[in-house]
């Protein structure tokens, strides 16, 4: 039997670069390997004040994204994670087997904290509960998520350990994925591509004139600097950049010249804006396409949650017979 793998992104407005080189494009690679489950995890995404008005918008924006991306509804499934409602049946019954202590000690918690002092709810100390649930439900093994998301791993891990030993054995113990993309630093010379942080990203939708506009304003040095590229700064992150669109030896050309003094960046953002937009073009035609066919993009999400919905309800037969329930 082939392995189950889940992942999910928040319905946060639209992708950018980085989320599509981290997450999305590991999910192609998986789709035809593996079972797959990709979530927009709606759910996940009001634990921060959100427009309630917008948030449909932004979950079809998801879906749109993924399909437009490649992933296909034939080779795997797309949840809408609310529209199955075992999501949150599983994390109740999951929260009863973990303690409090572990959750408000976790950084993703604290962060969000000190982020939104005004909106410390339930819901986001309740956030790795639900996400050990996402997985569980379809008795996922592999996940594909960034770095950041390790904590919440080992704390899916833990719960699925617990219930195992707690009412037999049920769950896997889920592992974290790593995708080549996984990092896709910044454009501001600090950190990653970041949607919250203006000057950092590039949007799946930008056209080439957009992508140059963004890079130009990318910081670099002196060109005069020399021997090996430095580790972090602009100069690094344009370097990393290049390295994951434009390949190996546009990369090595320009390492080159960095090293005898020669490089000129205008060369080397032109030469980059123009493999980012070749990687994008074809995604935003395709978009445009999803866009215009409603139809398909309802039935797709219709038959893809019912398929969802009857794979999570097994689990929880097994789960609340196991748990007495
Ligand atoms: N917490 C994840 C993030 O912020 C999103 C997420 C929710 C998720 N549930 C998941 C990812 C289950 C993988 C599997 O990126």
């Amino acid at each position: 039997m082939k392995k189950r793998v889940y992942s999910g992104i928040r319905a946060t407005g639209r992708l950018h670069l980085g989320n599509y080189m981290g997450a999305v494009k590991g999910m192609l690679e998986l789709q035809d390997k593996y079972d797959c489950v990709f979530s927009v995890v709606d759910l996940h995404t009001i634990t921060v004040p959100y427009e309630p008005d917008t948030l449909g918008v932004s979950i079809r924006n998801i879906v749109l994204d993924y399909l437009a991306a490649g992933l296909d509804p034939k080779k795997c499934l797309l949840e809408i994670q609310s529209r199955v409602p075992q999501h949150t049946e599983l994390a109740y019954l999951l929260s009863t087997i973990y303690p409090v202590s572990r959750l408000e000690d976790l950084p993703t918690y604290k962060d969000k904290k000190a982020q939104y002092p005004k909106y410390v709810n339930m819901g986001l100390l309740y956030y790795p509960v639900l996400m050990a649930a996402d997985v569980l439900l379809y008795k996922g093994e592999l996940v594909p998520v960034g770095i950041d998301q390790k904590p919440h791993l080992e704390v899916m891990r833990e719960i699925a350990r617990k219930f195992n030993s707690m009412f037999g054995d049920t769950f896997p113990e889920p592992v974290r994925f790593k995708t080549p993309g996984e990092y896709v630093p910044s454009l501001s010379g600090t950190g990653k591509m970041s949607k919250s942080i203006e000057g950092s990203f590039i949007n799946l939708t930008d056209d080439l004139a957009t992508i140059q506009k963004r890079l130009a304003s990318a910081p670099t040095d002196s060109g005069e600097v020399g021997g090996d590229i430095p580790e972090s700064g602009g100069v690094a992150n344009l370097f990393s950049l290049l390295r994951l669109f434009a390949g190996k030896e546009v990369y090595s050309k320009f390492m080159q010249d960095y090293k005898d003094k020669k490089i000129r960046y205008s060369e080397l953002k032109e030469v980059l804006a123009n493999a980012i937009f070749k990687e994008l073009k074809p995604f935003a035609e395709k978009r445009k396409e999803f866009e215009a066919n409603t139809k398909l993009v309802d039935e797709v999400i219709e038959s893809s949650n019912n398929a969802c919905r009857q794979l999570a309800e097994e689990t929880m037969r097994e789960v609340r017979e196991k748990m007495g329930l």
